[in-house]
């Protein structure tokens, strides 16, 4: 476990709390509404969703990262595990949860692949996640031109990946999208896509 990776899950939450309070833990509340049955949180960080679950609803929780890990477990019970390769047998849950995950997973189609493994049949992904910006557009070219040093900097963000692109090779088709544009995330960052996948 690098340095840079103990520092990066350190300042994660102070990092974050800008964000949280002009409207990141409103959007991850909002997204949270629509969890039902049995869910599974992939990449659970420090465990800022937790406070926004309904009431009724517990979680099983996943992260891969110790440093990250340190600090859910002063939260929730957890399993230390990587999305793309989930120890749950398949179909397991009716509700999978991934926020500002998929950004930063080595292999996204494994990860989508087994992310549907685990879901019932009928079962959804809900989704807040940062995405490649509009084709062709100013933006765009940055994520490519700054995409290897932020990588670096954000411990595996790939600011440049298209999420929702993928969605359909592993089978799933996206329900709801809404888009944000929030001013208080960095450009490199932004659009934000919230919504679900079945
Ligand atoms: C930007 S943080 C988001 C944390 C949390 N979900 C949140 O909303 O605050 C990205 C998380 O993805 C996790 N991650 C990295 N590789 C992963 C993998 N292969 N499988 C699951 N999670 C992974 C990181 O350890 C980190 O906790």
């Amino acid at each position: 476990m690098g340095v840079w990776n103990r520092v990066f899950a350190a300042a994660y939450d102070p990092l974050l709390a800008v964000a949280e309070r002009k409207g990141l833990a409103a959007a991850r509340r909002s997204l949270l509404a629509g969890a039902y049955g049995r869910v599974l949180e992939i990449g659970a960080g420090t465990g800022l969703n937790l406070p926004h679950y309904p009431a009724g609803v517990e979680p099983e929780l996943t992260e891969p990262n110790p440093a990250m890990a340190k600090r859910l477990r002063r939260r929730a019970e957890f399993t230390l595990a990587s999305a793309d390769d989930l120890p749950f047998p398949d179909a397991s849950f009716d509700t999978v949860v991934s926020t500002l995950v998929f950004c930063t997973l080595p292999d996204l189609p494994r990860a989508l692949t087994e992310v549907r493994r685990v879901l019932k049949p009928g079962g959804q992904l809900l989704f807040l996640e940062h995405v490649r910006a509009e084709p062709g557009s100013r933006r765009e070219r940055w994520q490519d031109r700054l995409h290897g040093p932020w990588r670096a900097l954000a411990c595996g963000c790939n600011c440049n990946r298209d999420f929702l692109g993928a969605l359909p090779g592993a089978g799933f088709s996206a329900t709801e999208v809404a888009r944000a544009e929030w001013d208080f995330m960095p450009a490199l960052v932004r659009p934000i896509v919230i919504g679900a996948a079945s």
